[in-house]
């Protein structure tokens, strides 16, 4: 057959163990899953509440504008609905614009490490890729705008950037969209937004109003507690949306999720419970750390990078043969360091409490 060349060799994406899986190879009964940035405490009891109760003929498509769903985005944020783009998941956001503006002949600048779904959908629409390594923990501003030439589409702004939870300030920000030339679009990936405390992080929403080529896209399926019904939606001027919309699938939002997103917005109380929960378990695992002396990154997510002085792979699987699951740091471009969801106090501590076991067994603690 005659395949891309850009997708020969390709491998697929690495989900990690599926709960169930881990399960039987280890004959656990109970599995911690701290490894893909979900929400621990679920959604909102009102959005589970409705799907108990609803019903729906399934035998229809549904709504391809999104409508309702629409309506209550756009309020929530502040902005037109016809400035808004729906995607299943950012994930399929991500494809929509590689998709839109990547080629053979183009290229896209984006940090190291960062969200790889990024890299990976370049890399199939065959455009190059320039990776540039943070510095000082955070994406190298300088750096990326000198990686910028006449033949860039995109550029890439994980903030905060996954695996490291450091967030990209306003005023670099300003800054360097101040210097990228107008006809490179600029993402503005802020999947884990709701999280952010971080005080020099306002909000990106005004940067919308003074340039054309930045496309804001965040997501149900992290502070919300939605990933499985995939919802992710951009933010843009209307020119660009209508631009990236024909190449969005007509369908790509499930009956249910379209119904559901408008009750987990309206229960602002549930993600403040949430965010005050995350809050508390960022400083059970910063206290572990500094306890330890273990390096941490600054977090403004609901997960957290931190040192392990041995192999992540080796603390990876001793963790999940006691029942917890993480993500080791080789496999994300920080290798000695791991990745872990921030959980519920209780995850928290039982995790916390393993690890403590593993690192010491292995003779790596201090304190
Ligand atoms: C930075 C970042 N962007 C996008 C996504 C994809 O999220 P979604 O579930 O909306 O597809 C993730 C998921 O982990 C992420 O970490």
């Amino acid at each position: 057959m005659k395949w891309k060349e850009s997708v020969k060799g390709l491998k697929a994406y690495q989900p990690g163990k599926s709960i169930d899986a881990v399960k039987k190879e280890f004959e656990l009964a109970e599995i911690v899953k701290l490894a893909s940035n979900e929400n621990p405490m679920g959604c909102s009891p009102k959005v589970t509440a409705y799907l108990q109760e609803s019903s729906h003929n399934f035998a229809l498509y549904p709504d391809g504008y999104a409508t309702n769903m629409r309506e209550a985005v756009a309020k929530h944020v502040g902005v037109n609905q016809n400035e808004l783009i729906f995607g299943n998941g950012s994930d399929e956001l991500i494809s929509i614009v590689t998709r839109s503006l990547l080629q053979p002949g183009v290229n896209t600048v984006m940090a190291t490490p960062t969200f790889s779904q990024y890299k990976l959908n370049a890399i199939i629409e065959g455009a190059e890729v320039r990776e540039v390594p943070l510095k000082n923990r955070n994406h190298d501003l300088e750096a990326m705008l000198e990686a910028i030439d006449e033949n860039t589409a995109i550029v890439w702004v994980c903030s905060p950037n996954n695996p490291t939870g450091v967030v990209v300030e306003d005023a670099p920000l300003k800054a360097f969209l101040a210097k990228v030339p107008k006809d490179v679009l600029v993402v503005l990936d802020e999947a884990y937004y709701e999280y952010v405390t971080n005080e020099n992080h306002k909000d990106t929403l005004p940067l919308l109003k003074e340039y054309d080529n930045v496309i804001i896209m965040r997501t149900f399926s992290k502070a919300y507690g939605l990933a499985a019904f995939r919802v992710g939606y951009g933010i843009a001027n209307k020119e660009l949306i209508a631009r990236l919309d024909p190449v969005r699938g007509p369908f790509n939002n499930t009956v249910l999720s379209q119904a559901i997103v408008p009750i987990a917005l309206a229960d602002t109380d549930y993600l403040e419970e949430c965010r005050a929960i995350n809050a508390e378990g960022k400083k059970q695992y910063e206290a572990f750390c500094q306890k330890h002396q273990l390096d941490f990154y600054p977090t403004d997510t609901n997960f957290i990078l931190f040192e392990v002085k041995m192999d992540s792979d080796v603390v990876f699987q001793e963790l999940m043969a006691r029942g917890y699951i993480i993500r080791s740091g080789n496999a994300l471009g920080t290798p000695g360091y791991i990745r872990v969801t921030i959980g519920t106090k209780e995850q928290n501590e039982g995790l916390l409490a393993q690890l403590e076991d593993v690192l010491s067994n292995h003779g790596v603690l201090v304190g």
